[in-house]
């Protein structure tokens, strides 16, 4: 794939510092004490049993939800072609199945380019993505990793600052899984796009996080946070470190995630 120069926006991310953040759904603690700094360019993985409060703090950190304790700061620089510095991929694609692929890519663009500055950002993010092709296809038409591609094109094209990331590849199967995992890691490492990337499987958390935080069952709170230093771009998911790395999360988070599938069987509907 190639990358035009614009998008070698390393160190314009932005930095992400959240200081004792907690929140609670009436009476349902969720999160509590969390403290994270995520620097410019740098790649969190979020990892933790279901129902910690993933969603619940990427909602907090995209300001989507107010946290009812602490608070979030974004700083540094946002480069000017910068349409949405924080910006979500959504699970489900999120594509409006009446655009075709170029359209949903244009639909964030809109209401602040030209019909010709949309054109050519839409050609470059579908060339990034390897979407050419399919520029003139309906979503109904593309395979479910397709439309994931479509989604993160999308999302790259209002040049984010910060890109926010909710399980994007769970409703994939587990080829298409790795296989986006790769081109997803290379493209936000290229592009040094701050990311949080929330996950249950912990082989993509290692492949693609500078850090693992794992939260632990609800309230969500910072049970460990490891540092990974080698280069995101050229990991292996076969790497004997990452597999190691990925047993101790394991280790941690077995007991937590066996309880809360517990709660979750035992929940009323
Ligand atoms: N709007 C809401 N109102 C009430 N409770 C909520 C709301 N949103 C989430 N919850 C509850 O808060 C807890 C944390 O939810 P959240 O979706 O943040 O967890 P999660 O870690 O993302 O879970 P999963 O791994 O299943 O995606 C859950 O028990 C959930 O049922
Ligand atoms: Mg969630």
């Amino acid at each position: 794939m190639t990358q035009p120069p614009s998008m070698s926006a390393a160190g314009s991310g932005l930095r992400l510092t959240l200081r004792g953040i907690g929140h609670a759904y009436r009476a349902l603690t969720v999160l509590q004490d969390i403290d994270l700094t995520v620097a410019p360019g740098e790649v969190l993985a979020l990892v933790g049993p279901s129902g910690c409060g993933k969603s619940t703090l990427l909602g907090i950190m995209g300001g989507l939800i107010a946290p009812a304790a602490g608070t979030v700061e974004a700083s540094g620089s946002v480069a000017d072609d910068c349409l949405n510095p924080v910006t979500y991929v959504f699970q489900d694609f999120a594509l409006l199945p009446w655009r075709s692929v170029r359209d949903n890519v244009a639909l964030p663009l809109e209401p602040h380019l030209s019909r010709a500055a949309r054109a050519a950002r839409v050609d470059e993010v579908l060339a990034l993505t390897s979407l050419t092709a399919f520029a003139d296809a309906w979503p109904r038409e593309l395979s479910g990793g397709m439309r994931q591609r479509v989604g993160i094109a999308r999302a790259l094209a209002v040049r984010p600052a910060c890109l926010l990331m909710d399980e994007p590849l769970s409703a994939l199967d587990a080829q298409t899984r790795t296989l986006l995992l790769e081109e997803f890691a290379g493209l936000i490492a290229r592009a040094g796009i701050t990311t949080v990337y929330v996950t249950h499987t912990l082989s993509e958390a290692v492949r693609i996080g500078h850090q693992v935080a794992v939260l632990s069952r609800r309230p969500g709170r910072v049970r460990a946070l490891l540092r990974i230093d080698r280069p995101i771009e050229g990991r292996r998911a076969a790497d004997p470190d990452l597999l190691a790395m990925e047993e101790r999360i394991w280790a941690m988070i077995r007991d937590d995630a066996a309880t809360a599938e517990r709660e979750r069987i035992d929940a009323p509907d």
